[in-house]
């Protein structure tokens, strides 16, 4: 058994991290995909920092009588159980604001992709194929951004769009109108905003509310060549109704970076030409990995030396 308090990695973090823990610690590697592993290497464990691909849950945590803290290097905490984590007495810390840049740069990335074919052109032209006339796009300037959600990283999404000329629209009941118009957007109804908008971007939180948000319905309220993003989360497109409302041609395409199952890597859209995805790239730079992993080790080591962790 350890000297010195352990701290597990669930997965892969940034060299950041291990250097801010510092050298008071025992760091242990471990893979939060396989659970055997997982629960071998929590036996002693004082703590374990997680990204999205490990489910800290209430066997997790039955599984690490030592278990003090867990942290996700990440905004979201889907993927731990709060609720249980709080019963077994184990401190949960997130890094709100760390990768909220990323993720909207992604988000950015992929309405220009979508507007200019990016990704289908690129494919032809690599399989040998030179095809101009079939891969002429739209330009987004004049045209209207629907940001649902408009908080950290909607509101990034917001400001960096509006750079290209386009006009914002934004749903977000949380949200005043002076805000929204200092990010330079106008407040809508949810259904203005889907009959409105020529691209819909979606930036809400993951709840029982927002599963399936954008289903059958929403989709049949939008233009036929809307653009629709998630770089949030997976779920709040509901997946089947996006594949109908494709075939159908109700929208005009989509870009996809979080599923529902993750990993994903066989759902029927992923074959259409007007759809781009990725394997949850949004928090996935040396930046924001570096700016997560360092604000939850920071928060590890309050919390091990028995100090108040402030809110990040
Ligand atoms: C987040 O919640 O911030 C991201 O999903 C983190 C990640 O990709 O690991």
């Amino acid at each position: 058994m350890s000297t010195r308090p352990v701290v597990v990695l669930a997965e892969e973090l940034s060299p950041a991290t291990v250097e801010a823990l510092g050298p008071d610690f025992e760091i242990r590697q471990s893979d939060g995909t396989d659970r055997a592993r997982l629960f071998a290497d929590l036996a002693d464990a004082d703590a374990v920092m997680v990204r999205s691909a490990t489910q800290a849950d209430a066997e997790v945590f039955s599984q690490a009588p030592r278990l003090k803290v867990v942290a996700r290097a990440g905004v979201g905490l889907d993927n731990v159980d709060v609720k249980a984590a709080t019963e077994a007495g184990v401190m949960v810390v997130n890094a709100p604001t760390s990768n909220i840049v990323s993720a909207a740069e992604l988000t950015c990335a992929h309405i220009l992709g979508l507007a200019r074919n990016i990704s289908p052109a690129h494919e032809a032209l690599k399989a040998g194929e030179w095809k101009r006339s079939k891969y002429s796009g739209v330009e987004l300037q004049d045209k209207v951004l629907g940001v649902v959600g408009l908080g950290r990283i909607g509101g990034l999404v917001a400001e960096r769009m509006k750079a290209f000329g386009m006009e914002i629209i934004a749903f977000d009941p949380y949200v005043t109108s002076a805000r929204a118009h200092q990010l330079g957007a106008q407040l809508v109804t949810l259904e203005e905003l889907y009959e409105q908008a020529d691209v819909v971007t979606v930036h809400m939180p993951k709840t029982p509310e927002t599963i399936g948000m954008i289903g059958p319905e929403q989709f049949r309220t939008m233009k036929s060549s809307a653009f629709v993003v998630n770089v949030a989360r997976g779920g709040l497109i509901d997946e089947e109704a996006l594949e109908t409302a494709l075939e159908a041609g109700e929208i005009g395409g989509a870009a996809i970076d979080v599923f529902s199952a993750e990993p994903s890597t066989d759902l029927p859209f992923f074959s259409r030409e007007n759809v781009v995805v990725t394997p949850h790239l949004g928090a996935s730079t040396a930046e924001a990995q570096e700016k997560a992993g360092v604000s939850v080790a920071k928060s590890v080591r309050l919390a091990l030396a028995g100090e108040l962790v402030p809110d990040a």
